[in-house]
């Protein structure tokens, strides 16, 4: 297992292009199954998570191939409606499987995802909606069976609890494509990774309006056919690198990203040093100086993404002043604050939010990486801390970052990728 070895406080200059979204490509990867065409999906992040989808897509009975490094042709000509346990417990995103299945094969089944380490996360909005549409649902030895010969349109209303749901969204559209008759989705989730996911569906054929909104309306259609599309650029990499600019004094662009789906992470910065260019490329001068301590709430989009509320911890360890982030998404995810504050972080949890003292130096120490988004609040603290910082368990990291020991070495942090034979003997396990 890989650990990385990041020595604080060098100064971050130059330019970093992001990835395709991560977020983006599971459910378009997912959405091949619903044609026997090939379809070519351009600007795919190398990430293991994407590689693993394209693994199941196989399982599945797709023709998977990489054109390119980051152009994947999958081609679904004859494909088998189960998902077991072993594929789909390692990665929850493949429960995006569930509604191209039941839209291409009228039945499904698929093992139930399995415990996640940032909190609960139930898919009760997601057979819900299939239910809806008149699906019936049976939960039996650990699988979830749909059998949708009797699916037709429906009004469905996806909001619960915690608002809408992206994957449950993803899946419901997924399913009513190729359902004849109006299916509208209200409260429908409507992150720019659903919007990219609708506008693929469209250019294989299907008639979908509203998208970018809370309320989609899907007018069926008999067939979809091959396309060629292109993943956005991921803007939870880009909020990243934003955090990893300001933490210093950098001066960094990104490049790749559309800032307009940034508007919620970027609107509590106006102290900030950050512009946006006409090729929408965002500078980012970073003075630590001048950063301000901020009260953020995490919400469904356009709200402030939790994908970015670890690393905003990160950075509001530094701020000086009283900072508070409540999570509104998932209430537990704080997994990266005890690594913090091993780190010399002063944070209190207080139900759901974490009321973060600024202090003026973190220092480097030996932390542990527990997901995606941890781990890159733990690179970002590294960072600026003082002295050497190591994270172990950064296949977490290796799951949503492409390169991103390579991306911020080339801005000129140091930072080295160790592999377990050159892990000093205290942190080996
Ligand atoms: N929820 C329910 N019932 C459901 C589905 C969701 O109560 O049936 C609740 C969840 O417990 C949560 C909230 O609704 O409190 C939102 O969950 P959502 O379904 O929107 O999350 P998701 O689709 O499982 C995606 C991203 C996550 C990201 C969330 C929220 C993918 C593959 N994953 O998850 O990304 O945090 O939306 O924006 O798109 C990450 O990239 O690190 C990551 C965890």
């Amino acid at each position: 297992m890989d650990t990385l070895l990041i020595k604080g406080g060098f100064p971050l200059k130059g330019e970093v292009t992001v990835g395709g979204s991560k977020n983006a490509c599971l459910p378009i990867f997912a959405a091949t199954l619903l044609t026997e065409e090939p379809c070519i999906i351009e600007n795919v992040p190398n990430l293991t998570d994407v590689a693993y989808m394209g693994k199941i897509l196989q399982h599945l009975g797709a023709e998977v191939s990489q054109i390119n490094p980051n152009t994947w042709k999958i081609e679904a000509k004859n494909i088998i409606e189960l998902a077991p346990y072993d594929l789909v417990r390692k990665m929850r995103a493949s429960i995006c499987l569930l509604g191209p299945l039941v839209g291409r094969l009228r039945h499904a089944e698929i093992s139930l995802p399995g415990g996640c380490i940032i909190g609960q996360r139930p898919i009760d909005l997601h057979l819900k909606g299939l239910s809806k549409l008149g699906c019936t649902i049976v939960i039996k030895n650990g699988y979830i069976y749909v059998d949708a010969k009797n699916i037709k349109a429906n009004n469905v209303f996806l909001g619960g609890r915690h608002g809408s749901t992206v994957t449950g969204t993803a899946n419901l559209v997924m399913a009513a494509v190729l359902v004849p008759g109006i299916t509208r989705i209200d409260f429908a989730a409507c992150e720019p990774e659903i919007e990219d996911l609708c506008r693929m569906l469209i250019s294989m054929g299907a008639i979908i309006e509203g998208i970018g909104t809370h309320s989609l309306k899907i007018q069926g259609v008999q067939n979809l056919h091959g396309c060629t599309h292109r993943v956005i650029g991921d803007r939870i990499e880009a909020g990243t690198f934003i955090t990893a600019g300001l933490l210093g004094e950098n001066n960094i662009t990104i490049r790749g990203a559309n800032p307009l789906h940034l508007s919620a992470f970027l609107h509590p910065f106006e102290e900030a040093n950050i512009t946006i260019d006409s090729n929408n490329d965002i500078h980012v001068q970073g003075n630590p100086q001048h950063l301000k301590p901020k009260e953020i709430i995490t919400l469904p989009y356009p709200g402030f993404a939790t994908d970015l509320q670890a690393q905003m911890t990160a950075l509001m360890t530094v701020t000086p002043g009283i900072s508070i982030i409540t999570e509104r998404i998932y209430p537990n995810r704080f997994m990266h604050v005890p690594e913090l504050e091993r780190m010399g972080a002063q944070i209190s949890i207080e139900g759901s939010s974490a009321i973060i003292s600024g202090t003026p130096k973190l220092y480097g120490a030996p932390v542990m990486a527990s997901d995606l988004r941890a781990s890159a609040a733990l690179v970002l603290a590294g960072l600026i801390a003082e002295g050497e910082t190591t994270i172990q368990r950064i296949y977490h990291l290796d799951r949503g970052y492409e390169n991103i020991d390579q991306k911020l070495r080339n801005l000129g942090a140091q930072i080295e990728r160790l592999s377990t034979d050159q892990v000093p003997l205290e942190l080996a396990s």
